[in-house]
């Protein structure tokens, strides 16, 4: 979604906000823009509809030099995407980037046009840039403009302002919306998220909800919600640096695929030692009755594959549901009860405030399985057991899904452990994960064959999916893979369900999936296969390469390396991941960033 950069130096700082916007262009955007503060006190914005080389093109053509501004993509919500609804947003000497969405938008508009302020944009952003400077005119400095102005906002934003006569410093202020500090030697930077400035700094601190900060060349002070002066420690990153680059893939989402193997390899970096299980680092997981799992999207899935897992090998009773529904619903809380979430940012809004409802109404301790380190979730949950993929830049997300699942079949072991599980069943998890990364590198091997058959979509509009049991959610992930950067209109069914409904869209046009490893249900899916043979409709199936099922007319088999069942869900995304890339980029579409979607959701 949207994405800030901001800076305060010395020297000019115009290459390091586009370089800062590149780095995010993964998260989805329409439009962006950039506002520069020159030698002279000259404030000067340059804002473009499209990509970031629109936009770094008009600025080459037309040079804007200067040491201190603040630079924006913006995926929109409040107004069309367009040149005058781009930020950063002015008025008067002030100028506006901002994240989120707020909500009392229309009502301080109305006042604020009383007052005599004219806006230029649809936005609920430009009432953020008159309040401020409002605010300034009775205010003596920029920091208590901004403190003064964000009293009187409600909804999210992350936002960075700057003041024409007041060159060296801007003011960020974070509520619901991430914001993180660089620190540079003798300039200082904030931005949405620390990939945008890793070329500049490795030095960040995360500010927290609530926070103010007044950041000039040489000082960051940091004010808390009730606008007292607070400290945020600073942490290096290990991010690596050039965790935007493509390296030899034509697409991020193909290089995320084919580092499956080294991704899971880290998430079970010492906590899978010398074949055993070392789950300490998980924390106290005695004494749970009930697990709810809360996520959105590809987390979702996760989510509900763990379930199975929780329930089958753990016992212990387990929900799943999308963190939308859970925020806006009354749910009953059990004694004893562990909330889990699951996201990839750690910043996705509605997963976050599923977090905190759930801390007030009664559970006894919160996880989170998340991908970056620092983020909300890490920061506002009892325990965080991260997935270690690295940063992961394609909007469809591949390997932060098989980590997570990774991550949370290491989360069942540790629920089984702390009730009574097996030896047998504890060392069935450790040897069915010591052997996956090599597995997940196997199925990379199906590559070129699952290339051939994506032909067979190219002229598709509709796919279904059937899968059975723990599988049905693997089913669910790959029509959502497909749908999320082919376009093609997909859908996934508990293979049992073809009857009550979706057998009726079986013709010679509908391609089916399905996803068929070697477990008890594959008698019963067998049928289902046949009932949708005796219909005309073209199968592609993925098996275990022991299953005696044979290639028919219409049936296409993809043989699956063969693994212990357990662990089957993780395998079987590949061929999926695979299937649904192969596909995009026959229809030629935007594979890294699809169409009107964002990488990290971080508004409701
Ligand atoms: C967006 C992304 C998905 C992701 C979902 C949840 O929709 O495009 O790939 O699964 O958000 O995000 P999270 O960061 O919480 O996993």
């Amino acid at each position: 979604m949207c994405g800030i950069v901001g800076a305060v130096a010395q020297r000019d700082i115009v290459e390091v906000l586009l370089e800062g916007l590149r780095r995010l262009e993964y998260r989805g955007y329409d439009s962006a823009g950039v506002a520069v503060i020159n030698d002279s006190q000259n404030l000067r914005r340059v804002r473009r509809m499209g990509k970031v080389k629109t936009l770094a093109d008009a600025i080459a053509e037309s040079p804007t030099p200067g040491g201190t501004g603040i630079a924006h993509t913006r995926w929109a919500t409040h107004g069309e995407p367009s040149e005058d609804n781009a930020h950063p947003h002015v008025s008067g000497d002030i100028a506006v980037v901002h994240n989120g969405i707020i909500e009392n938008h229309e009502k301080l508009r109305e006042e604020l046009q009383d007052q005599g302020y004219t806006f230029t944009s649809q936005t609920d952003t430009e009432v953020i840039a008159h309040l401020v400077e409002r605010e300034l005119r009775d205010s003596t400095s920029l920091l208590n403009a901004v403190m003064a102005a964000r009293s009187l906002l409600e909804g999210a934003y992350g936002m960075v302002v700057i003041n024409r006569t007041d060159p060296e410093r801007m003011v960020v202020a974070r509520s619901g919306s991430p914001l993180v500090v660089g620190h540079g030697i003798g300039e200082n930077f904030i931005a949405s998220d620390q990939l945008a400035l890793l070329p500049v700094t490795r030095k960040f601190s995360y500010l927290e909800e609530g926070d103010v900060a007044e950041i000039t060349r040489t000082e960051i002070r940091i004010f808390d919600a009730g606008n007292e002066p607070a400290t945020r420690e600073a942490h290096e990153s290990d991010v690596e640096h050039d965790a935007g680059d493509k390296g030899e893939f034509r697409h991020h989402m193909m290089k995320e695929i084919y580092e499956q193997p080294v991704a899971i390899a880290n998430t079970l970096e010492g906590r899978l030692v010398g074949g055993k299980l070392n789950l300490e680092s998980l924390g106290d997981l005695s004494n749970i009755d009930q697990v709810q799992i809360i996520a959105c999207g590809t987390s979702y899935h996760a989510g509900m594959t763990a379930r199975y897992w929780i329930e089958e090998l753990a016992g212990i009773a387990c929900n799943v549901e999308i963190a939308s529904e859970f925020r806006y619903r009354k749910s009953v809380v059990r004694p004893n009860s562990l909330l889990v979430t699951i996201s990839q940012s750690g910043e996705t809004a509605d997963t976050l405030a599923a977090l905190r409802l759930a801390k007030e109404t009664g559970y006894d301790r919160a996880i989170t399985i998340c991908n970056v380190p620092g983020s909300s979730l890490v920061r506002e949950s009892d325990m965080a057991l991260l997935t270690r993929a690295g940063a992961e830049i394609g909007v469809a997300s591949t390997k932060a899904f098989t980590t997570q699942l990774t991550a949370l079949m290491l989360l069942t072991a540790g629920l089984g452990r702390a009730n009574g599980m097996n030896k047998e069943s504890e060392s069935r998890i450790a040897e069915a994960l010591l052997k996956l990364p090599a597995l997940i590198e196997k199925a990379i091997g199906m590559d070129g064959a699952i290339k051939d058959l994506a032909e067979h979509f190219a002229e598709k509009h509709h796919a279904l999916f059937l899968g059975r049991g723990d599988q049905y959610p693997i089913a669910m992930e790959g029509a959502l893979k497909l749908k999320e950067i082919s376009y093609i209109h997909a859908e996934a069914y508990a293979a049992g369900e073809l009857k009550h409904g979706p057998l009726a869209l079986i013709d010679s046009e509908m391609p089916i999936i399905v996803v068929a490893p070697n477990n008890e249900l594959i008698e019963k899916l067998k049928s289902n296969i046949e009932e949708v043979r005796a219909r005309g409709g073209e199968l592609f199936v993925f098996a275990d390469e022991k299953l005696s099922i044979r290639p028919e007319s219409n049936m296409k088999v993809m043989s699956v390396p063969h693994c212990d069942d357990i662990i089957a869900p993780v395998l079987y995304t590949l061929p999926l991941q695979l299937l649904s890339y192969h596909v995009a980029v026959i229809k030629g579409t935007d594979v890294d960033q699809p169409r009107n979607l964002a990488k990290s959701v971080t508004v409701e």
